[in-house]
């Protein structure tokens, strides 16, 4: 049911692309729909150029026939499309449960616009329930985790992180990264902990996405609906 209802957002997104854009595409199975809906309308004779968030899209764009580039040949994108974890009324976001949150952040911050594509069960009153990803280098693990653990002891938050993968065979970013997903149930204070997590040196990124969806299409059993940021 849940991949219907994602198909849906997707092709509505790919509705809205128009026809010279220069697109960032993101990762993960609504992504994937919404890259499936967008090569239909090349096909069809649509001419756009993308950016795509990870090397997963990189292949599957590439294989549909979708033209592709870079941020460096093409710094400024008009639109950006991409799933999410979590999303809430004001359009801030949970991402990276496919792992991409670095590239998927820098692609719609060099967007003007960005649209969250999603199926109801994506919508919440209040982020955390779905663990948030942070990406952290490899070197000094330990001291970032403590690190990390402070600042959420600091703002009364859970300190349950766990390395993506385990020790053992962590999972690794297309940035060469790890990932420690972070199980804090309800998150009050977004702006703060967004703040105190990127000033730790050893934090590359983190999925909390603040004021950079412009629209979100969330399809349920009721059809597609638009959500603008309150
Ligand atoms: C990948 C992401 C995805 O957008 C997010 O995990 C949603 O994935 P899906 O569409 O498969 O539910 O942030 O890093």
């Amino acid at each position: 049911m849940s991949d219907q209802f994602k198909r849906q957002a997707a092709e509505r997104a790919a509705d809205d692309v128009q026809h010279g854009m220069r697109l960032g595409i993101g990762t993960g199975s609504t992504a994937e729909f919404f890259v499936h809906a967008l090569a239909q309308r090349v096909r069809d004779g649509l001419d756009v150029i993308g950016v795509p968030t990870s090397e997963r899209t990189h292949q599957l764009a590439t294989g549909l026939g979708i033209r592709l580039t870079t941020l460096d040949d093409e710094p400024e994108l008009d639109l950006t499309v991409d799933g999410a974890d979590e999303l809430n009324s004001e359009l801030s976001l949970i991402k990276g449960g496919g792992g991409a949150l670095l590239r998927e952040k820098i692609v719609a911050s060099a967007s003007r616009q960005m649209i969250v594509i999603a199926d109801g069960s994506k919508m919440v009153k209040t982020l955390g329930r779905f663990p948030l990803p942070i990406e952290v280098v490899s070197f000094g693990l330990e001291a970032t985790r403590l690190a990390i653990g402070k600042v959420l002891a600091e703002l009364q938050l859970p300190q349950k992180l766990e390395l993506r993968g385990g020790a053992g065979d962590p999972f690794l970013t297309d940035g060469g990264h790890y990932i420690l997903d972070a199980h804090l149930k309800e998150i009050t204070e977004v702006q703060a902990l967004a703040d105190r997590l990127v000033a730790i040196p050893g934090v590359v990124d983190h999925g909390l996405f603040i004021q950079l969806a412009t629209k979100a299409y969330v399809a349920d059993q009721d059809g597609v609906k638009t959500v603008l940021p309150i």
